[in-house]
């Protein structure tokens, strides 16, 4: 049975659509996983953007619609499976029912990825409901971490409690917070530090998503750290790394942390 990972953020651009198509291609591409990745931002659908799926004929707008089974409306891409949204749908939808319409696909999958909308609503909601383990999504200044505080917040009180954070585009760490400064608010554990990367731009211009597009870019590799420890394996270590008889790096260690609090009962319903 897969767990759904949910990956959510009250804010747009911070990078939830990179981070969720980035995890689920490096978990298929480079873990050999199989997995289903969710477009849950039903009211600003994007995911087929960065997945190369221009014009689907089924989404998961349908699905909700009652209009189709969830199966079908899966399309293969980059080794993942995915479920795009529409582009264009402005009929009302039960988006709660997300879990609902999701449940008989669980078992076909090691992990479902969804990728949710900023808005402060039921849609956020869906995806917090949906999803066994979430992850926030938050870059490193105070506006977006005010955010991320109402975010774990709301999840907390949906009893979904936040797995971890994820720090994204870090530009320059003398005029940014650090890990601390956001652990201490959120009091939950950074288990990744995304710096900002060139390469995004070009990924998302090709269409191509960062693990696939380069697998060495600084986000890939991050996220296949991160990778690392959901699927319980080791991450990979530079030379330099590999030579130092102890690493400080505190979201490594959270990641360690991370390993086996994921597959406790903690995170499952
Ligand atoms: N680590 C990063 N470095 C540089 N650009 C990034 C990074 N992460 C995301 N981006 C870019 O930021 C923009 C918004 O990302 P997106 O994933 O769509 O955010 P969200 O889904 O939260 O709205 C995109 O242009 C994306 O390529
Ligand atoms: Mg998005």
């Amino acid at each position: 049975m897969a767990k759904t990972i949910g990956i959510i953020a009250i804010k747009g651009g911070v990078g939830k659509t990179t981070v969720a198509t980035s995890l689920a291609t490096d978990l298929a591409n480079h873990y050999d996983k199989k997995v289903l990745l969710v477009d849950a931002n039903f009211s600003a659908p994007n995911l087929g953007l960065h997945m190369d799926i221009l014009e689907p004929e089924k989404t998961i707008h349908h699905i909700l619609d009652k209009k189709i089974h969830a199966k079908s409306a899966v399309i293969e891409k980059f080794g993942v499976d995915v479920i795009p949204g529409d582009y264009v749908y402005n009929r009302e939808l039960p988006v709660l029912k997300l879990k609902d319409k999701l449940a008989s696909l669980k078992d076909s999958y090691d992990f479902v990825v969804l990728d949710s909308s900023p808005s402060l609503n039921d849609e956020v909601f869906s995806t917090i409901l949906a999803s066994d383990v979430l992850f926030v999504v938050t870059t490193p200044d105070y506006p977006t971490l005010s955010c991320t505080i109402k975010a774990a917040k709301l999840a907390r009180q949906r009893g979904r409690p936040i797995a971890g954070i994820i720090i994204n585009k870090i530009r320059d760490p003398r005029y940014e917070l650090n890990i601390h400064d956001i652990e201490e608010s959120l009091d939950i554990p950074v288990v990744a530090r995304i710096p900002d990367d060139k390469q995004a731009l070009r990924s998302l211009f090709t269409r191509i998503p960062l693990p696939v597009y380069k697998k060495n870019s600084p986000l890939s590799k991050e996220i296949n750290r991160l990778n690392a420890a959901l699927t319980r394996n080791k991450e990979k270590k530079s030379f330099i790394q590999s030579i130092m008889p102890f690493d400080f790096k505190k979201e490594r260690i959270n990641r360690e942390l991370l390993k086996d609090s994921f597959y406790s009962k903690t995170f499952k319903h």
